[in-house]
């Protein structure tokens, strides 16, 4: 079969054959590109749009407490000296989630080059990065640092990193990899096109990196190199403690195969996703699917119930993370506007939603793995998430928790 036929085959078993419509006009070398797109798609999420249940994804859902403030504080050195232990033995690596298109926040370059400087140029690669090489030092060991990025953002990191030198990291320990991409669809599930030559498509979701990182071979790497244990980290808290040994040394205690940081949830309504149990396992809930009645239940000292909100700092044990690999995350759909050509060839750019995403979300992944710590930081101190240019979440807001915790900026 030549790689036409089979580009088409596979189109047309799957009833999107109008993704080669323009096939005919396109050169020769935008048609060959065009089947290797097809050719190496993964088309499992329009099976999952057909089945798509999201109601009878739950179990039931109860409380779970996270270990608090007060006896984190009591056991520090205990767990400090733990995790520095796990660190100096090459135990850990650090995995950073930079993948994400960062809408939000409005600008084009990918969010680890957004300066939030206000007397002089300050990045948040530059904050994140400064963030780990305390524990350098406090360890005395360059952690790995495993980048995720994705085919839209992956040469101008690279290019953003290397120019800035690593912002003082060790690039001989850091290794990058490039995230897996998802079809876009229209809303009846039609994939579209970019251009005539390209399908539409975006990054998974930040719950692809561990079968990303294994299907590339950096699972082998890391584990042939010592690592156990691998701390995954968004790109957009620029306040938040990376391989955090006190956090390591917790988890390595607890006996549970993952950890995550928490912190208190500062409303009722805050959009974060809490810990929780699901059939008596440790479980992430998304605030989208919180009910009144979980919002509004209380514990035996009248406190909310579902009040440890995840933001996204995990801890994971990686041989337990190879153990599950080839079960099946839950696919999250979501209704965006996607940039694509019409029926005519015409250029679209939608100002409401006009099509589907499809991704997978690492909070998913906590269920699927014997234990978790939920494990509480203090707010002020280690959250300073930048999701928009003003208001909740910002650029201002993360300046301003930045300069409460003595951070020039
Ligand atoms: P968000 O869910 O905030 O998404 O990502 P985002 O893409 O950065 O921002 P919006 O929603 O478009 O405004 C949380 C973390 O997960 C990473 C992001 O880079 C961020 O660190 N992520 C998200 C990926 O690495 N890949 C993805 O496909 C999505």
């Amino acid at each position: 079969m030549t790689k036409y036929e089979q580009a088409a085959s596979l189109l047309s078993a799957a009833g999107q054959t109008q993704v080669l419509r323009f096939f005919d006009q396109l050169s020769d070398k935008e048609q060959a590109a065009l089947l290797d797109q097809v050719l190496d798609l993964d088309l499992s999420c329009l099976s999952a749009l057909k089945n798509a249940d999201p109601e009878s994804r739950r179990g039931v859902i109860s409380p779970l407490t996270a270990m608090q403030l007060p006896e984190i504080k009591a056991r520090k050195s205990e767990f400090f000296e733990k995790g520095v232990s796990a660190i100096r033995n090459g135990e850990v690596a650090a995995v950073l989630l930079a993948g994400g298109m960062g809408t939000r926040l409005g600008s084009d370059a990918p969010k680890g080059m957004y300066d939030i400087g206000v007397t002089r140029p300050v990045f948040i690669f530059e904050r994140l990065i400064e963030n780990l090489l305390d524990v350098v030092r406090e360890t005395g060991t360059m952690i790995p640092l495993v980048i995720m990025t994705s085919e839209k953002n992956d040469a101008a990191t690279r290019a953003f990193l290397t120019e800035h030198a690593f912002f003082g990291y060790d690039p001989a320990r850091v290794t990058f990899f490039v995230q897996d991409m998802a079809p876009c669809t229209d809303f009846d599930g039609r994939i579209l096109l970019e251009t005539p030559s390209r399908v539409a498509t975006s990054p998974n979701g930040n719950g692809g990196w561990f079968s990303s990182m294994l299907r590339q071979g950096i699972v082998r790497a890391l584990a042939a190199e010592g690592v156990k244990w691998l701390n995954v980290f968004a790109v957009d808290n620029v306040l938040q403690r990376i391989a955090d040994p006190v956090f390591i040394g917790a988890v390595l205690d607890s006996g549970c195969a993952s950890g995550s940081k928490v912190v208190r949830k500062a409303c009722r309504d805050e959009k974060t996703g809490v810990m929780c149990l699901e059939d008596g396992r440790p479980s992430v809930i998304e605030y989208t699917e919180m009910s009144d009645e979980l919002l509004d239940a209380k514990d035996e000292n009248g406190d909310p119930a579902y009040n440890f909100g995840v933001i996204l700092n995990y801890l994971f044990n990686m041989e337990e993370l190879i153990r599950v690999a080839d079960e099946d995350l839950s696919l999250h759909i979501a209704r965006k506007k996607i940039p694509c050509i019409d029926d005519a060839g015409n250029k679209v750019d939608p100002k409401e939603p006009n099509g589907l995403k499809f991704e997978l979300f690492i909070l998913d992944l906590v269920k699927k793995l014997p234990g978790c710590l939920p494990f509480e930081v203090e707010r002020a101190r280690e959250f300073a998430p930048i999701k928009n240019r003003t208001g909740v979440d910002s650029v201002e807001s993360a300046r301003e928790l930045c300069r409460l915790n003595g951070i020039e900026l």
